[in-house]
């Protein structure tokens, strides 16, 4: 997985020295409360090692799961997400074909435009690698993601079952080239 270099960031692969930032970011509610269909904090160091090996096993050369992280000082901000996401149906829940784009940021880091950053460089990368459209999913009443996905340019296509037997707001970008 290559690094994305924005005007203030650098996305890189995960490492070790990460896991303290990941428990960090994700036992917190303020950052879980819109995420997956049941969301719960995580609870251990233990499950944020588990993580980090997990943000690091997709290997795909146009996919991945960036650290996000600071020109300035160089630590991590938050997680930038390119990557398949399942259809709604039986479980254990099946590929739909799409691709997703997700972020979860600190809020020590909310506010002053990283997540959108880092979102619109990783569209650019998604459409650089040739995938034709990206999809994002978010609980309804999640609007600072909705927020990021209108500033990326994506289309709000309004509420949809489609994914992760959920009802979420769903959005789509196309890429440019096959427009043309
Ligand atoms: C979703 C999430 C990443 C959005 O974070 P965010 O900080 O609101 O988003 P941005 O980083 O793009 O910041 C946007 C704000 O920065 C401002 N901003 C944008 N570019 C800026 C820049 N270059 N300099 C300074 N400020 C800037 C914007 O005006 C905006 O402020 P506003 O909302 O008051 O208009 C964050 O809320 C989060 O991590 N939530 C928890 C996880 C989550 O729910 N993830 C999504 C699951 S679908």
């Amino acid at each position: 997985m290559k690094n994305i270099v924005t005007e203030r960031l650098v996305l890189r692969p995960w490492e070790d020295t990460d896991v303290d930032f990941v428990f960090d970011l994700y036992s917190r509610w303020v950052v879980q409360r819109f995420i997956g269909a049941e969301p719960r904090v995580m609870e251990s160091r233990s499950e944020a090692v588990e993580r980090v090996a997990r943000f690091r096993a997709i290997d795909h050369p146009v996919h991945g799961i960036w650290a996000v992280t600071s020109k300035a000082d160089g630590r991590p901000v938050g997680t930038l997400l390119l990557k398949p996401i399942p259809a709604s149906g039986q479980e254990p829940l099946q590929p739909s074909g799409d691709v997703e784009i997700g972020w979860h940021f600190h809020p020590d880091h909310w506010g002053g435009g990283f997540a959108s950053e880092a979102a619109a460089a990783v569209l650019g990368h998604a459409f650089a690698g040739g995938l034709d459209h990206v999809v994002a999913v978010t609980n309804p009443a999640n609007e600072a993601s909705q927020s990021v996905c209108r500033r990326i340019g994506m289309k709000h296509l309004g509420p949809s079952k489609k994914y992760y037997n959920a009802t979420c707001e769903l959005f789509v970008a196309k890429n440019p080239a096959s427009l043309r």
